[in-house]
């Protein structure tokens, strides 16, 4: 592993030699430090394991702690999983509208507020530190396959203009303002969290990016 410094992260980043860029944050919801270390591969990483890290990183975009935010063109946030019961539209007929924020009807913000302190209370809305909104409509992963949304992330015309490091940076950044992937790895209030931790999440990342972002048609 060699280190990997992204100078655009001015805030909280310290060198730690061989391990790697290890990027600190304020305290997790737990209390603890969220420190992220960007384990750039020294060797070229193969095609199986870009595949590999592909189907751990898909295990967590399916899961309903994402999944729920990345819906289709209905604009329907989801409730679903092992702490929701059966799969549903969100209660109380919630859309987002085009808006994906609710500017349609009542916006997410009116219950979803913006911040960073422990989600500790069962059946209330949860809250970030970026205020709470769906994903755009072209990030639409809730029920779709492996193929599909493998597509869909590595297409910078459908992905928000992101090349493979810049996606790898939106996870640091995400951990720095304590935003929704940060939240999906510890959702609280008895939630079932994202298979994995936000670190290992980060190294899938960099190893399937490195990898040239191989979808499973390439390994066929
Ligand atoms: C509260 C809703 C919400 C949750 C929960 C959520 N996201 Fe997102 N996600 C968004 C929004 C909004 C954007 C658009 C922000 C942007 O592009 O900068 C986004 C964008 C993304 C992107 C970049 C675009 C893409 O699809 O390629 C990735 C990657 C991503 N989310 C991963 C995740 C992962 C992994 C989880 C779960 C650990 C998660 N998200 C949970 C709302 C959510
Ligand atoms: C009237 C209050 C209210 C409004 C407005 C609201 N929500 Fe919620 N939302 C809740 C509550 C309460 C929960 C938690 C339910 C539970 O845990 O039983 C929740 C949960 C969620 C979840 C499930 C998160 C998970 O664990 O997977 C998502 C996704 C969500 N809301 C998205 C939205 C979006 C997007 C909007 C705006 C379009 C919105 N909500 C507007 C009250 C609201």
């Amino acid at each position: 592993m060699k280190p990997r410094s992204i100078s655009i992260f001015a805030i909280g980043f310290l060198l730690l030699g061989a391990a790697g860029t290890a990027f600190s944050h304020g305290p997790g919801d737990d209390g603890s430090q969220i420190d992220l270390v960007v384990n750039t591969p020294e060797e070229d990483v193969t095609l199986e394991a870009g595949l590999a890290a592909w189907d751990r990183i898909y295990t967590v975009t399916s899961h309903p702690r994402c999944s729920n935010c990345h819906t289709d063109e209905r604009n329907e946030p989801m409730w679903s999983g092992p702490s929701y019961g059966k799969t549903r539209p969100h209660g109380m007929n919630i859309n987002a509208g085009d808006s994906r924020i609710g500017v349609e009807t009542i916006f997410c913000s009116t219950c979803h507020v913006q911040s960073t302190a422990p989600n500790t209370v069962r059946h209330a809305a949860p809250h970030t530190g970026h205020p709470w909104m769906l994903a755009p409509v072209e990030f639409n992963w809730f029920g779709q396959t492996s193929e599909t949304v493998c597509a869909q992330m590595r297409d910078p015309e459908r992905n928000g203009g992101r090349n493979g490091d810049d996606l790898v940076e939106h996870i640091i950044h995400d951990a720095e303002i304590k935003a929704f992937i940060t939240w999906g790895f510890n959702p609280g209030g008895g939630r079932e969290p994202a298979p994995g931790t936000m670190q290992e999440h980060l190294d899938d990342m960099v190893a399937w990016t490195a990898a040239g972002m191989p979808c499973p048609v390439d390994g066929d």
